[in-house]
């Protein structure tokens, strides 16, 4: 049975309705498949994959071929919820040559329907020549992890006056440039709100507030399977402890001779 792909126009349409729109981060079949069955909106293959699945400190190691990868899986896995892949540190910075190419890769060799990249105004010229070559583009300004050294830090973003009135330019010099919806990491909720109320594209809060038009998390801290304890996250589930208890119980099992039982042999 076909089902109907959410698309950049629904996502447009939901803001416009008051819709919110629900996001959540996979980097494997079978989590994106329960992610989609389940109705959500946006899978992004986020560039977090360095941090929750390979265990680095931050999401500088990831390359493109790396998430290429996670994004082919991700997409197989998926029917309606849109497919985001994030683009990597250093794969769209250099040049609009180097942007346009490996964003082409997402959609062309991943299946991917978007890509994401961070940064505000001085991004905009990459947004619009990608958006040109008919790749859609979500925007991501706050937090933005791939300039955690700059930054000085995973911090609030916005605070300040000046740094609200950057934020501001940042989030319409995007939607000038054509992205389709705008990430907001860790900014104060009436920023997100005074964000959310100035552009006419959705905006997706992770860390920022009820304002946004929808909210997004990293699937493994809101499933309960990382150790972090971020005040923004809400845990869903505790899946580490789950998880734990039956391989606690195989080993046990496996050790008094009670697995297999006669249900699980062939005589
Ligand atoms: O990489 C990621 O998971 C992200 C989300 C936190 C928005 O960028």
């Amino acid at each position: 049975m076909s089902v109907k792909k959410v698309t950049v126009r629904e996502l447009i349409k939901m803001k416009q309705e008051g819709r919110k729109i629900a996001m959540l981060t996979a980097y494997d079949y079978a989590t994106a498949k329960i992610l989609d069955e389940a109705g959500i909106d946006i899978v992004l293959v986020g560039d977090s994959l360095s941090n929750v699945f390979q265990g680095n400190e931050t999401t500088l190691p990831v390359t493109v071929d790396e998430m290429l990868y996670h994004t082919k899986v991700v997409a197989k896995a998926v029917n309606r919820a849109m497919v985001v892949a994030d683009m990597p540190f250093l794969s769209y910075q250099v040049s609009k040559k180097d942007a346009v190419y490996n964003a082409g890769r997402f959609l062309k060799e991943a299946g991917a329907q978007a890509v994401k990249i961070e940064g505000g105004r001085k991004i905009a010229h990459l947004v619009e020549r990608l958006v040109s070559c008919g790749i859609p583009v979500m925007g991501h300004i706050g937090l933005t992890p791939q300039s955690v050294h700059a930054l000085g830090g995973y911090r609030l973003v916005g605070r300040e006056e000046e740094e609200q009135k950057t934020l501001l330019e940042d989030a319409k010099a995007l939607e000038k440039a054509g992205c389709f919806l705008i990430v907001l990491e860790m900014v104060p909720a009436q920023l997100a709100k005074r964000i959310t109320e100035s552009v006419n594209i959705p905006t997706v809060g992770i860390g920022a507030g009820p304002h946004c038009d929808g909210q997004v998390l990293v699937v493994n801290d809101m499933l309960g399977l990382t150790d972090t304890n971020y005040r923004f996250v809400k845990r869903y589930a505790n899946l580490k402890e789950e998880i734990k208890n039956a391989v606690l119980s195989y080993i046990d099992e496996v050790r008094n001779g009670e697995f297999p039982d006669a249900s699980h042999s062939f005589n």
